[in-house]
């Protein structure tokens, strides 16, 4: 098993089934909408998804352009969740194709916050693509027009996804299983 900094990572999706993965997805939305397509990367966590998912796009002839919004949830494990803007895009999205991006869609507060947010800038269509569907944590009607794997209820790490700021940089998505020296 992966020992990165004194902890066992136990892989649970490779970079190479990630990879592959990418490629199906790209082919999947060039068949969607692609008006003016505009792919807006949620940060932090969607940076590497969105870079590989970019550059898969790219190899379906597509050419998006690219924008970065930061998301932050308030108020986790209170009665009174939500969603704010930590920094937001600089492009207006009237009358255009976006695609959001996501890391993982979990109670699905995030991109319901994010989707509703465009269509009200007059975005002409909104799709989401997420790397990871925690489907058994979904707290709002919302489900992911493109999902990479379905994820089991555990907290992953990797790809661009932290636990306590730590492990974004690996290639691949696995789950923290404890000490090296355990
Ligand atoms: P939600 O769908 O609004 O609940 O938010 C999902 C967000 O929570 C994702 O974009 C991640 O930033 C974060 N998140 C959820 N589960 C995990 C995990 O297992 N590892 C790392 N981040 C997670
Ligand atoms: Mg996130």
């Amino acid at each position: 098993m992966p020992v990165v900094r004194g902890k066992n990572i136990e892989p649970l999706f490779t970079a190479e089934q990630i990879a592959e993965r990418n490629k199906v997805l790209a082919q999947q939305i060039a068949s969607g909408p692609t008006k003016d397509l505009l792919v807006i990367a949620i940060l932090k966590g969607s940076f590497i998804f969105a870079a590989d998912l970019l550059r898969a796009l790219h190899d379906t002839g597509l050419a998006p352009e690219v924008e970065f919004i930061t998301l932050s949830s308030y108020g986790a494990g209170t009665t009174s969740q939500g969603v704010r803007i930590v920094k937001d895009i600089d492009s207006d999205v009237r009358d255009r194709d976006v695609l959001l991006v996501d890391d993982i869609l979990e109670s699905g507060r995030t991109l319901r916050f994010a989707k509703e947010l465009l269509y009200e800038r007059g975005a002409r269509h909104v799709s989401l693509a997420v790397l990871l569907d925690k489907s058994v944590k979904r707290q709002e009607e919302l489900e992911a027009d493109y999902v990479g794997f379905e994820c089991p209820d555990y907290f992953v790490v990797g790809y661009g996804m932290d636990v306590a700021y730590a492990f974004r940089e690996l290639p691949f998505v696995g789950v923290v299983t404890g000490d090296a020296d355990e």
